[in-house]
């Protein structure tokens, strides 16, 4: 595949979000919510791609930008069809995206190969942590080419989702969208099991979420997931603990697991070096 191919994949894209626009105001918000992102998560998959070129020879630009074009091509049935973003509440939008591809096949100018890449890292780009069979293909061979750019993509998702809440938390109090909130109570309490796993260095589990407070909390763990040195680099410089931090509530625990943050990722800087 080369850039006519992904010229070709944006213009689809846009015509198919078209599609679910609505004149419902809360529909079309977080439709166009979620268009903007994918369309940031292409920009933060080329960008953390061409840092990481120079010690990945074989990555291609051009197929991380797809996968990145097409990993939450579920979410629009899924806002649909349920009127929420909840995976628990509804379906898993990873693979609602993949019955989406292949209904439409639109992937058949691609590489059997290439294709199987794409489905391999959306399929997995929602789950909380890479399954440890990932590392080898069904022959056996230590990591398959679909591993590095299911990393890619994590991150480069990971990324967006952080400026998409952190912009929230702060405009929060003039545009409520309780689809972002997973319709939890924002309530001053927070599960201690979210604190545990963040200073047990673990990401958590989203299905213990019950206040808003907690899913602040599974954010900030995300970070334990990051694989690659340049996304610790734009974490620090977005600031993004601090943002995430200045929303939840000022107590002994929190300013713990902060510190904890912080140290982790001084440490990322040091050690992974990637
Ligand atoms: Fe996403």
């Amino acid at each position: 595949m080369d850039n006519k191919d992904t010229a070709f994949f944006h213009s689809w894209f846009r015509n198919y979000v078209r599609d679910f626009y609505s004149e419902d105001q809360k529909t079309q918000r977080n439709i166009q919510l979620k268009e903007e992102h994918t369309l940031r998560v292409c920009e933060e998959i080329v960008r953390l791609g061409k840092a990481l070129k120079p010690n990945n020879n074989a990555l291609r630009l051009e197929l991380a930008e797809t996968i990145a074009l097409f990993h939450d091509i579920g979410r629009f049935e899924q806002f649909k069809a349920y009127g929420t973003f909840d995976d628990r509440v509804s379906e898993n939008h990873a693979t609602l995206g993949l019955n989406v591809l292949k209904a439409t096949d639109i992937l058949n100018r691609l590489t059997e190969t290439e294709r199987t890449i794409v489905y391999k890292a959306i399929e997995y780009h929602n789950v909380r942590k890479l399954p440890d069979y990932a590392d080898e293909d069904e022959n056996g061979n230590k990591n398959p080419d679909w591993l590095l750019y299911s990393k890619l993509l994590r991150d480069a998702d990971k990324l967006d989702i952080w400026r998409v809440v952190t912009d929230y938390y702060t405009e929060r109090p003039r545009h409520r969208n309780t689809a972002l909130e997973l319709e939890l109570p924002d309530t001053p309490e927070y599960s201690r099991c979210f604190i545990d796993d963040i200073l047990d260095t673990r990401v958590s589990n989203s299905r213990e979420l019950k206040t808003f407070n907690d899913m602040k909390l599974l954010q900030l763990g995300w970070i334990f997931d990051i694989n690659f040195t340049p996304t610790f680099r734009y974490i620090r410089q977005r600031r993004i603990i601090e943002k995430i931090i200045a929303a939840l509530p000022d107590t002994e625990d929190i300013r713990k697991i902060q510190k904890h943050l912080n140290n982790y990722l001084e440490m990322a800087k040091h050690y992974q070096k990637k």
